[in-house]
């Protein structure tokens, strides 16, 4: 049986109402469609819905999450592609010592490394359009015309906020010698998801990441592309403010780098909600609840947990339990027997059952102005949270369900969907000259 501080713990943790955040998430957007003050954006992508038959071959770099992707994609058409060469880097590997995350990084030198890894797949003969996911804040002025507005996900490399992200890659590609390759589209990680999912799923009218960061985007169709077709916008949902915060989220706000920000993906996202469960382990072990770990354990150290420990404390299989004593027994917590394991396995369920509470009110908002323009409705998601952790995603499919009367709901997870939609966008720019 819990204790009382642990049930106090997960009454801070539960999404009181679905359906009240999600009216404050809809709310939210309307604001910021009208261009009224809000927590979200309405960040504009200058690009449609593909239609599936996009051809060609194109290097698509995927660059937000925790490693730079970069891949050669050949679209064949009929919502089909191939993948070709590809080579990926982690963006801090202190082994190899480099960390490009840091303010002691600049964005020249961050650019420099991607263009060297376009140059590890393709040959300077040929020509290349190039399609560049850019999973942060972008205010655009063209498909190919991209400025950063601020760095998310405890990034902080200095001399790239404000700055033209394709004059930095053109410019890091000539050093290389590639001058035949054109970087041609500049999109976010959920721009590349929708555009990916719906190559080859027309119903997708939404995309998302649930990953190291979240975020949506969805097709608008009072905001139309060049061409008047109903625009793909970015919301930057994971900006989204108006929701109940605890003392753990706010422990873990005001140590991050953008205090105030973020707020729905610092409780939502896998680069934060390990952190979370540390929170919670802490104070519990300094409250005698649980066994206190040794100095040296690395469970002092923030940010040192991932997402992966609360996965494996939802599931039930060998893996999952042979991960959790390897997990315990590296963090010198191998004394936590059955008990100990359960009360962690609380915790875990707490912080999880919230993340797809609240993505999945943030989906139903957005779904629910889409409802009635299109009549199948799915998502097209990506990311690790949504794709690894136990549950997750069904648990989000069953609220949206729940919420949306009279048409199913599909979320379609789109592997790859960086960098197959970072082609597909190239693709769609080059179509339209
Ligand atoms: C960024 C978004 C991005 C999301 C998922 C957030 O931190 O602000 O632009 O789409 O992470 O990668």
């Amino acid at each position: 049986m819990p204790c009382a501080k642990v049930r106090e713990i997960c009454a801070a943790f539960a999404v009181e109402s679905i359906e009240i955040v999600s009216q404050a998430f809809a709310a939210e957007l309307e604001r910021a469609l009208r261009g009224q003050n809000s927590s979200l954006s309405i960040l504009p992508s200058f690009l449609t819905s593909p239609s599936g038959e996009e051809q060609g071959e194109y290097i698509a770099i995927d660059f937000g999450g925790t490693n730079v992707r970069v891949m050669r994609v050949s679209l064949l058409g009929d919502g089909r592609y191939t993948t070709g060469r590809k080579v990926a880097r982690p963006l801090a590997d202190l082994a190899q010592g480099y960390d490009l995350t840091t303010p002691d990084t600049t964005g020249e030198e961050l650019f420099d490394f991607i263009a060297a890894l376009v140059k590890r797949i393709t040959d300077a003969e040929n020509d290349y359009a190039l399609g560049l996911t850019f999973s942060y804040p972008m205010q655009q002025k063209a498909i190919d015309k991209a400025v950063l507005i601020e760095w998310t996900k405890e990034i902080k490399t200095s001399a790239t906020v404000g700055r033209d992200i394709k004059s930095l890659l053109g410019q890091a590609l000539r050093k290389q010698g590639l001058h035949r390759i054109e970087p041609v589209a500049i999109i976010n990680d959920t721009v590349a998801a929708l555009m990916a999912g719906a190559y080859s799923h027309s119903e997708v009218c939404m995309g998302s990441i649930c990953g190291t960061g979240h975020n949506t985007c969805y097709l608008e169709s009072s905001l139309h592309t060049l061409h008047g077709h109903p625009m793909i916008i970015n919301t930057e949902a994971g900006n989204f403010s108006s929701v109940r915060v605890n003392s753990y989220d706010r422990h873990l706000d005001q140590n991050s780098l953008d205090p105030g920000k973020q707020r729905l993906e610092k409780m939502t996202s896998g680069k934060y909600i390990g952190e979370l469960f540390r929170l919670i382990l802490l104070d519990l072990m300094d409250q005698s609840l649980l066994p206190k770990a040794f100095q040296e354990s690395s469970i002092w150290h923030p940010l040192s947990v991932d997402a992966r420990i609360l996965s494996s404390l939802r599931g039930h299989g060998l893996t999952e339990r042979r991960y959790l004593q390897q997990w315990l027994n590296e963090r010198g917590l191998s004394v936590y027997g059955a008990s100990e394991q359960n009360l962690l396995a609380v915790i875990a369920e707490a912080i999880l059952g919230r993340a797809s509470g609240l993505i999945a009110a943030s989906f139903l908002a957005i779904l629910r102005r889409n409802k009635g323009v299109h009549s199948d409705l799915a998502v097209a998601i990506d990311g690790s949270i949504f794709e690894k952790v136990t549950g997750f995603s069904a648990d989000i499919e069953l609220f949206l369900n729940q919420g949306i009367k009279g048409s199913v709901v599909r979320l379609i997870h789109t592997a790859d969907g960086s960098n197959i939609g970072a082609a597909v966008a190239a693709a769609q720019t080059t179509a339209m000259g």
